[in-house]
């Protein structure tokens, strides 16, 4: 694949960031909003709630002048992400009822840490009728730990920390999670009125104000689908520019594609990364950020299974995120599972066939493994992809993909 390709707005900023919009009565402007089926679900739950949604292109105004603190539980059930909801409802009405996110198939994913946070901050919290209440008095600012299993909880920092820009006095938060995306929401927060330092650090501080005003923000391009690409690029020995991508955001994922010879270039707001002849194998281990994302493990396996070598992945963030492992071997990989890891043997000329996606970045493995195997792959649950991706078969044609979108028989 050549050419280039411009890096849509980050899913996983933008959905927190539209939960924060229900913190203040006034209008608010987000631009450079992905059009993504969980985008949209938010922008269902935001109207649900109350609030006034408008999407024009990619940029999208809400106003939650009036809102009410219950979310619909079938609206809620489909989108983990809208769990981010609570804390703002929280910390505006003191009160907030959502359906409890079930696990899905990549892990059980508890929402312990969020609990414990709001009622650090002084909420009393139940879980009933598959329902999630929160209520407070007031909120009191408070020292939160919010580290668990596996290091730090991105959602879990993003809700605490909304609830507590509206709490009464400082709260600090430790071993917060680090993500860019953290960083986003905190400084839409802050263009909102909050006090917010810290963001990007494990330790977040956050001074309690009265009210937020309506503000505007361009939300930061996505590093994971930036990353999707690049490794499509190292998977087809082909040369992709990332138009919009920020370097600073992907150390990790570039490291290692450095390391096993793929050639990058950085210059003037893009990346270019391209094959430079025959790949080796890496190991790579899931780490909260900066180390490598698990949002970009199973892309990386499918680019082990074309290289030469043995490589081992070990996934240290979700417990069970491995269910593309099967389809890739479908299309003739070599991979075992050994506990957290995959024993990857790569080399071998894969070959196309019917795969099923199970989840969002296992379906965007099993297209970069189709477009490197020899014949016809055809992935079914695309849907999945679609929550992620703005337009990934149209954006990988540009790009010279032969890759269409058929009608599931
Ligand atoms: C965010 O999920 C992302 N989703 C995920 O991206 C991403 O994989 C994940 O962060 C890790 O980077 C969104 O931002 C919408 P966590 P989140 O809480 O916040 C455990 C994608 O592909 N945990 O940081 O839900 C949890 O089970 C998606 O775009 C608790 O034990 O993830 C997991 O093992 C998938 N208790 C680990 O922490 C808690 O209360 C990290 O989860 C919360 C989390």
């Amino acid at each position: 694949m050549h050419g280039e390709v411009t890096i849509s707005g980050a899913k996983n900023a933008v959905l927190p960031i539209l939960a924060a919009t229900l913190l203040t009565p006034e209008p608010c402007v987000i631009r450079r909003v992905p059009n993504l089926s969980d985008v949209k679900f938010m922008g269902q739950i935001l109207t649900w709630l109350g609030a006034q949604v408008r999407v024009e292109g990619d940029t999208i105004r809400v106003q939650a002048r009036k809102i009410k603190g219950a979310g619909d539980y079938d609206l809620i059930r489909r989108m983990r992400g809208s769990i981010c909801v609570m804390g703002p409802l929280l910390g505006r009405l003191k009160k907030a009822t959502v359906s409890l996110p079930g696990g899905c198939v990549i892990g059980a994913r508890p929402i312990n840490l969020h609990l414990k946070g709001f009622r650090e901050l002084g909420a009393r919290v139940t879980i009933e009728g598959g329902y999630v209440h929160a209520s407070a008095k007031r909120l009191i600012g408070s020292a939160i730990f919010l580290g668990g299993r596996a290091g730090s909880t991105v959602l879990g920092t993003a809700n605490v920390m909304m609830a507590a820009a509206l709490a009464e006095g400082m709260s600090v938060i430790e071993s917060a999670a680090c993500e860019p995306e953290v960083v986003d929401l905190a400084n839409f927060l802050n263009a909102m009125g909050a006090k917010i330092t810290g963001a990007g650090s494990p330790t977040i501080t956050i001074t309690g104000v009265k009210e937020l005003h309506g503000a505007e923000h361009e939300v930061i391009p996505d590093r994971i689908e930036a990353a999707t690409y690049a490794i499509a690029a190292a998977a087809t020995n082909g040369e992709i520019t990332l138009r919009g991508a920020r370097a600073d955001h992907m150390h990790a994922v570039l490291d290692k594609l450095t390391d096993s010879g793929a050639r990058i270039e950085r210059s003037g707001g893009a990346i270019t990364v391209r094959r430079n002849g025959r790949l080796k194998p890496v190991d790579i281990t899931t780490l909260p950020y900066a180390g490598f994302p698990t949002d970009a493990q199973a892309q990386m396996m499918a680019l082990m299974a074309l290289t030469p070598g043995i490589s081992i992945i070990t996934e240290r963030i979700f417990e069970s995120r491995f269910m593309h492992v099967s389809e890739l071997a479908r299309l003739g990989a070599d991979i075992e599972i050994e506990g957290p890891s995959a024993i990857v043997k790569g080399g071998k000329q894969l070959s196309g066939a019917p795969v099923m996606a199970s989840d969002l970045r296992a379906s965007a493995a099993l297209v970069i493994a189709g477009l490197a195997a020899r014949g016809t792959t055809h992935v079914n649950r695309v849907y999945h992809i679609d929550r992620g991706y703005e337009n990934i078969d149209g954006k990988l044609r540009q790009l010279g993909a032969r890759i269409e979108r058929v009608e599931e028989a």
